[in-house]
């Protein structure tokens, strides 16, 4: 199988690079490309050639333009890479015949209730983010192309910048530490996106009926506050120089802290139709967050010891 990736080094495309080799020849694009094929999302016109001259049986966009707030003021690229990109990649995956797998975000919905969406509930998105990455998602669906789009949340991973290294860093430097408990949601491993990827991909190509539109996150739920008290005592636990109290982690409301882009303050998502399509078991976010606390701590000693 030629599976051709775009977004090679985001957090979810590094995994997709370890997850999806197995599959067959792995073809890792990033924003700057390779041997002549474009892997520029801001350029949505190259995207049709470099497809067809890769000629992929699969292909995978990780990319996105992620920067929450800063799309407020972005929207034209946050448009182009969100919407148009994904929009071309389905045009031409058709004209191939390819799968598109494409990944979109819980911040298509507004957040309401205290229900976890469902995959054909209805959506409004509340930034410039996520009406971006819902038109994204229609465009594929609206291509005629096979797809397989997972819908995810509060993506982390041991590598780059993200909460859990934030709240490490915190926690060693101040005293105190208010964190919101407004916004429920599961914290998702980028590991564990790249690997049921790479488990339902082979399902899909078999029985392509099976394609189509899925919620993939971790198994329970939490709110910023519990999920960085969580990461602060087991880092704690294990060594790390924690200065704040488990009293001084205070709890407050999302309007305390004022940010440019509304986040939904429900973004719970319900993963039964994942499960049973696919026969996948997902973990606890403990689990995976727990393990991704472990990787960073121990790049950190090592790091302290050099
Ligand atoms: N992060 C989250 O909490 C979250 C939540 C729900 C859903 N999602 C979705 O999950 C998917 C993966 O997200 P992630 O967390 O892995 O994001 P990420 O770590 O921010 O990675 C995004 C990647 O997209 C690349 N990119 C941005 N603009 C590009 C362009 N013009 N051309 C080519 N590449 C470009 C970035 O490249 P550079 O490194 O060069 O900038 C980066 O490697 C995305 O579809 C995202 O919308 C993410």
């Amino acid at each position: 199988m030629r599976i051709l990736l775009f977004g090679a080094n985001g957090q979810v495309g590094w995994e997709l690079q370890r997850a999806l080799a197995p599959l067959g020849e792995v073809i890792a694009l990033d924003r700057g490309g390779l041997d002549g094929l474009s892997g520029d999302l801001a350029h949505p016109d190259t995207l049709a050639d470099t497809i067809r001259a890769a000629g992929p049986e699969v292909i995978v966009n990780a990319a996105a333009y992620t920067a929450v707030d800063k799309a407020e003021s972005e929207e034209p690229i946050a448009q182009t890479v969100n919407a148009a990109a994904p929009a071309a990649m389905a045009k031409a995956a058709k004209g191939v015949g390819a799968l598109l797998v494409h990944y979109s975000t819980d911040y298509v919905f507004d957040g309401s209730g205290d229900q976890p969406w469902k995959e054909n509930d209805q959506t409004g998105p509340l930034n410039v983010y996520g009406r971006t990455k819902l038109e994204g998602e229609m465009a594929i669906q609206q291509s005629g192309c096979h797809y397989l789009v997972f819908r995810t949340s509060w993506v982390y991973a041991s590598r780059g910048h993200n909460f859990i290294r934030t709240m490490l860093r915190l926690s060693a430097e101040r005293e105190s530490l208010q964190l919101i408990d407004d916004q429920h949601g599961a914290p998702t491993g980028a590991e564990l996106i790249a690997d049921i990827t790479a488990q339902v991909i082979p399902k899909v190509m078999e029985s392509r009926e099976r394609a189509g539109l899925y919620h993939l996150a971790s198994a329970g739920e939490t709110n910023w506050h519990d999920y960085a008290s969580f990461v602060i005592e087991r880092a704690r636990e294990a060594g790390w120089p924690v200065k704040v109290s488990r009293s001084g982690i205070t709890a407050v409301k999302s309007d305390r802290f004022p940010v440019k882009a509304r986040r939904p303050l429900n973004s719970r998502l319900a993963c039964t139709a994942l499960e049973s399509a696919f026969g996948i078991f997902r973990p606890d976010w403990r689990v995976g967050v727990s393990r991704a606390l472990r990787e960073i701590l121990a790049c950190e000693n090592l790091g302290a010891r050099q």
